[in-house]
């Protein structure tokens, strides 16, 4: 059942009835402040840190769902409602929620009025702004109240969920004129407070949740609505709000539109008053000024619409298949940059306290986001590399606010340090920028402890060479990019974390992936090295990857598919040896990825089995069959119920891979089909099913093993963004920048009979024509009419247009 349809033309996702199977989110804001804004107006806001600068409280894991944040009431005679259909799920004669690009529009009628409010946070603003637009389309004057609603985090997320026997004491707020400052703990350490004004004379305030709600009531029946009178409260201590009242007339036909900024503003230390116990509003006057005319959002929202279509233009394809096309023009890249600047820090799965940046995890977003904002692709690659250790190791997240490692987590996942290279060699490959590996970065944050970063890569490469177990394949550590395979745990305890307890000490566990992805990354390396003018370093390279390869092949091939990997006492994991979870997806992606077995025919049988036993129509399973017990020996994998998360769940992250390994050995077919099973804008028809929003990836589809089955969970902010942008760009359209050249390599098997990529790259334009005949081994390219020879187009000076046309 569809909630919903594209509107390609605006880049909009139209949500037709509240209610959608899930809260379906978007995200406003590109640089320094962010919002969650659901379809019915939940959410919060932060200031560049979702845990110590949160603007908005938000209750997660509520019941009902997604309350909290704002809320916006009118009273119209005696009849209340909230035309963002929550919190009261007033009923509606029309409803519409637009999500567009960093935009928000959600629309509600009743009796004649329609309240249309437009959410966005303008570019370099640190504020989120709506516009409401109150329309009368009935035959007679209508007198109403408006109450807005937010209800103030008291910024520390974590400390505001936990600390009430202080908090209940903190909460200061100002008023002056139609502004409500919220300004706990202004008066001690922080300079910073958040504004929430509006664009015109206000009838009343509420600062104190209590006084609005009444003790005993939810958001669905504010007191101060109810009995139609705000009553200047002032919050002191306990829970402080924002609600303004306004009144307003409005003729038959007539419309009025106001302005709500709700902003964050810093001070300097020397200027936090502008009287002693007064705080300085400079700058919050001035923010609010800004907004103060509906014609100066409106400006603002055509400049950042430029914005987008100036980075979506970037790549685009053409093709008979409108749902392909907007997942490449529009929601893979969206999600992407909202990738980029959350990480796996703020979702409606991930409570913006926890997990910050992960090393891993921001080195694989880069790949979906470095072609549209590269020089901010760089200073992530500075920011990443700079929490790296000096023995090549990684903390396995960092804070956004203080760029430092994690000490919580720590290190010892044994994949992240390459993970690095391929960050770095995708930024290269896509800008020409080899000037970076000279950049001096630190190591751990220690600027008295620097090296280049080539020689943070050096070490990356090496500390998976100084770490090898037995089979002389990589140790895997606490994990690898399979966070829940903790082979070194043993916890038999409650409580105790699986990744970072670590109760028997050895050095045996071994990962077939991450033997894979050095395989992968080696021959790039190589290059990178050779570039420097260390050939030697790159001729070992080279033969530490085929030893690797070797190790690969003696140790880790299972006669149909690639192992997974050995436990602490030797045995095999992902064997047809093993009583459960005899085969898994990661290894076979990587691995053939990485070339191993192309050669022989063993990358195709291990596809083969992929094909056989992980995939479903939802998508491939991670891995089969899925653990029915506890494996203590095998850690978190084995504690998810069959069919959940990394026990047999679909994790759409690791899907790409074999799309990518299915281009590798020439099965474009197959390779878009298992696209197309995970892609969400094929998904919307059984929204009923998936449950999450049908323009964005969700980390995972519970697998065939799960009681709900084809259900997805953890939208947005996840890898699979950024793999399947791969995936489908440069393996399967096949345009994908190299060192020394564009390559034009399509294989999307026989469904798609042709196609037109452009795609910006290095200042130069390439508009490639793709007649998809499938009549020749390798695609015969055509470029500026001359037949050329290979699949590679060297690039082009900056500024100009090279047509290409390719017949596969
Ligand atoms: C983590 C990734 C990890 C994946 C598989 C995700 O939740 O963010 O780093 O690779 O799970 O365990």
């Amino acid at each position: 059942m569809k909630f919903g349809h594209f509107d390609d033309e605006a880049r909009e996702y139209v949500i037709t009835t509240p209610c959608t199977p899930y809260p379906w989110i978007n995200y406003l804001g590109t640089e320094d402040f962010f919002s969650l804004i659901s379809h019915t107006g939940g959410g919060y806001c932060f200031y560049r840190d979702a845990r110590f600068r949160r603007l908005l409280r938000y209750r997660y894991n509520n019941s009902p769902a997604d309350v909290g944040g704002r809320a916006l009431y009118i009273r119209d005679g005696d009849d209340v409602w909230t035309p963002a259909w929550m919190p009261m799920k007033s009923t509606l004669e029309r409803y519409e929620c637009r999500h567009g690009l960093g935009t928000t529009k959600i629309q509600g009628s009743r009796n004649g009025v329609t309240a249309e409010m437009f959410y966005l946070v303008p570019l370099g603003e640190t504020a989120e702004v709506c516009r409401l637009t109150l329309t009368n389309e009935s035959s007679v004057v209508k007198t109403l109240k408006v109450f807005s609603f937010v209800e103030f985090c008291l910024w520390n997320a974590w400390d505001d969920q936990t600390n009430f026997q202080r908090n209940f004491s903190t909460g200061e707020v100002e008023i002056d004129g139609s502004a409500i400052y919220h300004v706990t703990e202004y008066r001690e350490r922080r300079n910073h407070y958040a504004v929430f004004g509006v664009n015109a004379p206000i009838a009343g305030f509420d600062t104190d949740r209590e006084t609005f709600l009444g003790l005993y009531n939810g958001l669905h029946e504010p007191e101060v609505v109810l009995e139609g009178a705000p009553r200047n409260s002032l919050a002191s201590g306990w829970a402080p709000i924002g609600s303004h009242c306004l009144e307003v007339s409005l003729a038959p036909g007539e419309s009025r539109d106001f302005v709500f900024v709700l902003g964050y503003v810093e001070n300097p230390a020397d200027d936090k008053w502008e009287q002693p116990g007064v705080v300085n509003k400079q700058p919050a006057r001035a923010l609010m000024a800004r907004f103060s005319e509906t014609a100066q959002v409106e400006a603002t929202v055509a400049e950042l619409r430029d914005h987008w279509a100036s980075l979506l233009e970037i790549s685009t394809v053409e093709s008979p298949d409108e749902r392909l096309n907007r997942m490449v023009n529009t929601w893979n890249p969206y999600q992407c940059m909202v990738t980029f600047n959350m990480s796996r820090s703020a979702s409606y799965f991930e409570s913006g306290i926890g997990r910050g940046m992960g090393f891993r995890d921001s080195n694989q977003d880069l790949l979906g986001f470095v072609h549209l904002v590269p020089e901010r692709a760089r200073q992530r690659i500075i920011d990443i590399a700079s929490t790296q250790f000096a023995d090549g190791s990684a903390y396995h997240q960092y804070q956004p606010l203080t760029k430092r490692g994690n000490n919580d987590i720590g290190s010892g996942f044994n994949d992240d340090p390459l993970w690095l290279i391929i960050g770095v060699v995708a930024y290269i490959k896509e800008t020409g920028d080899f000037d970076i590996l000279s950049e001096e970065v630190p190591f751990d944050n220690d600027e008295a402890n620097t090296a280049t970063l080539f020689e943070h890569l050096r070490r990356s490469f090496h500390f998976t060479l100084e770490n090898l177990g037995p089979h002389g394949l990589p140790l895997i550590g606490r994990a690898d990019w399979n966070d829940c395979l903790n082979l070194n745990c043993f916890s038999e305890t409650p409580d105790e974390p699986y990744q970072t307890t670590a109760n028997r000490e050895g050095r045996t566990a071994e990962s077939v992936f991450i033997a894979g992805q050095f395989v992968y990354t080696a021959p790039d390396y190589a290059d990178l090295a050779e570039y420097m003018g260390f050939a030697e370093e790159a001729g070992a390279a080279r033969k530490h990857a085929a030893r690797m390869e070797g190790a690969i092949s003696e140790h880790g091939w299972d006669g149909d598919w690639f192992l997974r990997a050995y436990d602490f006492f030797g045995q095999k994991v992902g064997s047809r040896e093993c009583e459960e979870g005899q085969i898994f997806i990661e290894p076979q992606g990587f691995c053939v990825m990485a070339g191993v077995g192309v050669d022989d025919g063993r990358a195709l049988r291990a596809l083969d089995s992929v094909a056989e036993r992980l995939a479903t129509p939802y998508g491939i399973v991670l891995n089969q069959p899925a653990y029915s017990r506890y494996h203590v020996e095998l850690g978190e994998i084995s504690s998810y119920p069959p069919g959940y998360k990394e026990n047999a769940g679909i994790f759409c992250h690791n899907n790409p891979w074999v799309m990518i390994a299915e281009t590798r050995v020439g099965r474009g077919d197959r390779a878009f089909d298992y696209y197309k099973r995970i892609a969400p804008a094929y998904l919307q028809e059984i929204s009923e099913i998936h449950r999450t929003e049908p323009y964005v990836y969700s980390q995972m589809v519970a697998g065939r093993d799960a009681v709900r089955e084809g259900e997805a969970k953890n939208s947005w902010l996840t890898g699979t963004a950024a793999w399947n942008y791969v995936a489908i760009a440069h393996h399967i359209l096949g345009i994908r920048p190299e060192f020394d050249g564009l390559r034009v390599s399509p294989c999307i098997g026989a469904e798609i009979p042709n196609f037109t990529v452009t795609r910006r790259c290095r200042g130069a334009l390439y508009r490639i024509r793709v007649t998809n005949s499938l009549k020749h081994g390798e695609p015969l390219l055509k470029v500026n009419g001359e037949a050329a020879k290979g699949t590679l187009v060297p690039y082009a000076p900056a500024g100009e247009t090279v047509d290409i046309d390719c017949e596969t």
